[in-house]
């Protein structure tokens, strides 16, 4: 370890000149999850002598906060490596790999010389940032992957950016252990805030002008802090004054309470909108991937939010081309999203990753050519049922939050987003960002409504 000491942070030491602030530039690749950290990790620099830059030339250190939950998110990664020492050409940079690929690839990301990686920090070290930082510009190889049982940052507040929507990380971790998926062994175990400390953390919120939450974690239901539950603290975050809407990502299938559902029903702050990843519709599929519910158990579930919360948006996560998977399997898949119409849908192609169960036990044998064959079925159907569910609320009136003053395409449009979670764009008029309103739906996509003001 270096000896390194605070003021190496720091650059241009010149005698009588305070020196300056070394200037870092952060990139986001991933999850929402990944999005909050980057928050976190702002914060926990500017705290410590680092400057917070928005542009590539004005960094002295470029950190990416990385993805590995599927090959192409690595992929994007090293592109991005060898872009920048190309663009930097002369001009000394400092690169710095954060989030899962960290854990994921450990020595791999040194090894491969031609990287030229500073620093290395998985996602339960970002307090050591500084100090790998000093490390790294004494010269030395420095990393953290250490995996924490207690870290959640409930002692950090994030360096958010405006805006209507705060994300909180709740819970990090996960001990599901899904054949496919490489997040327990990248973000380690489950571990939960205190209610307090979250309700803490959303009342300042409130009082900073954000008017929904988004509650987050690699599987919300699993929530528990002493006696609590997420259904417990879904309620608690609902109390906050000033605060209108609560959502939340990602409820697993398998450990859906009712008493999420009933809160949903009864109390308007909680969003009409659930998010829950099939990811097949195969009773087998399911058991080799290990997700622990069948078809028809997952069916009675959605049956059962339709019941409770008539209307709700649901949305979901699938993916195609895992090992083994028959067309006729596939088929099974095809048919759940058709008889469920969800709102939305992410749908993948299977991946394999390192470290997982399936890369240990399941060789990936569905070619290329079928998992594209079967996405792009699913990507067709589901763009039909969007647009159907969406041109089904033609005539309807929904309450919208505003969440731009123009859109990408329009200085005279502004985006808002109705409870079910779909974007609603309406002519600019004297709304501000935060502003709720009502729209009569006039015209849909398969992926906007149309509204005009009531
Ligand atoms: N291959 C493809 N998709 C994956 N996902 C997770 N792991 C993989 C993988 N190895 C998808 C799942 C999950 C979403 C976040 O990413 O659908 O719900
Ligand atoms: Fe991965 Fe499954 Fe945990 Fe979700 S629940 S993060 S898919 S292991």
């Amino acid at each position: 370890m270096s000896e390194h000491s605070e003021n190496s942070a720091t650059n241009g030491n010149t005698v009588g000149n305070p020196p300056r602030k070394m200037r870092v530039l952060l990139e986001t690749y991933g999850c929402q999850m990944n999005e909050y950290d980057t928050e976190l990790v702002k914060s926990i620099l500017e705290k410590d002598q680092f400057a917070i830059v928005k542009t590539e030339n004005e960094a002295d250190i470029i950190m990416l906060n990385t993805c590995a939950v599927r090959e192409n998110a690595h992929r994007k990664v090293y592109g991005r490596v060898h872009d920048i020492h190309h663009r930097r050409e002369g001009r000394p940079v400092m690169i710095g790999i954060l989030g899962c690929m960290a854990t994921n690839l450990r020595q791999e990301l040194f090894e491969n010389r031609g990287l030229k990686i500073d620093f290395i920090a998985g996602p339960d070290s970002y307090k050591r940032l500084p100090t790998l930082i000093r490390e790294a510009s004494a010269g030395e190889q420095a990393f953290d992957l250490t995996l924490s049982e207690f870290e959640t940052y409930s002692d950090v507040f994030p360096a958010r950016k405006e805006g209507v929507n705060a994300w909180i990380a709740v819970m990090r971790g996960c001990n599901n252990f899904c054949t496919f998926c490489v997040v327990p062994y990248t973000r380690g175990r489950e571990r939960s805030r205190s209610v307090e400390n979250i309700v803490g953390e959303v009342k300042v919120l409130a009082a900073d002008g954000f008017k929904q939450v988004t509650l987050l974690g690699q599987n919300v239901n699993s929530y528990r802090h002493e006696e609590h539950d997420f259904a417990h603290l879904l309620e608690e975050v609902a109390k906050v004054p000033g605060i209108e809407r609560v959502r939340f990502t990602s409820p697993h299938p398998k450990d859906f309470p009712d008493r999420v559902i009933d809160s949903i029903a009864a109390n308007k702050k909680l969003c009409n909108h659930m998010h829950v990843p099939a990811q097949s519709g195969n009773d087998r599929v399911l058991d080799m991937m290990n997700r622990t519910y069948t078809r028809k158990e997952y069916l009675d579930l959605i049956a059962k939010m339709r019941a409770k919360v008539p209307g709700v948006a649901l949305s979901t996560d699938i993916i195609v081309g895992f090992p083994t998977e028959t067309d006729a399997e596939f088929e099974d898949t095809f048919t759940l999203m058709k008889d469920v119409e969800f709102d939305s849908a992410f749908i993948f192609k299977y991946s394999e990753r390192k470290q997982t169960i399936a890369a240990k036990k399941f060789p990936d044998d569905v070619s290329e050519d079928k998992k594209t064959e079967r996405i792009v079925r699913l990507n067709d159907l589901q763009k039909s049922i969007s647009l159907k569910k969406n041109r089904a609320h033609l005539g309807e009136i929904h309450e919208v939050l505003v969440e731009a003053t123009q859109t990408a395409k329009s200085e005279t449009e502004i985006q808002a987003r109705n409870d079910g979670n779909k974007i609603v764009i309406l002519k600019a008029g004297p709304e501000q960002v935060g502003d709720i309103l009502k729209a009569r739906i006039v015209d849909a996509t398969n992926y906007v409504l149309k509204g005009e003001r009531v």
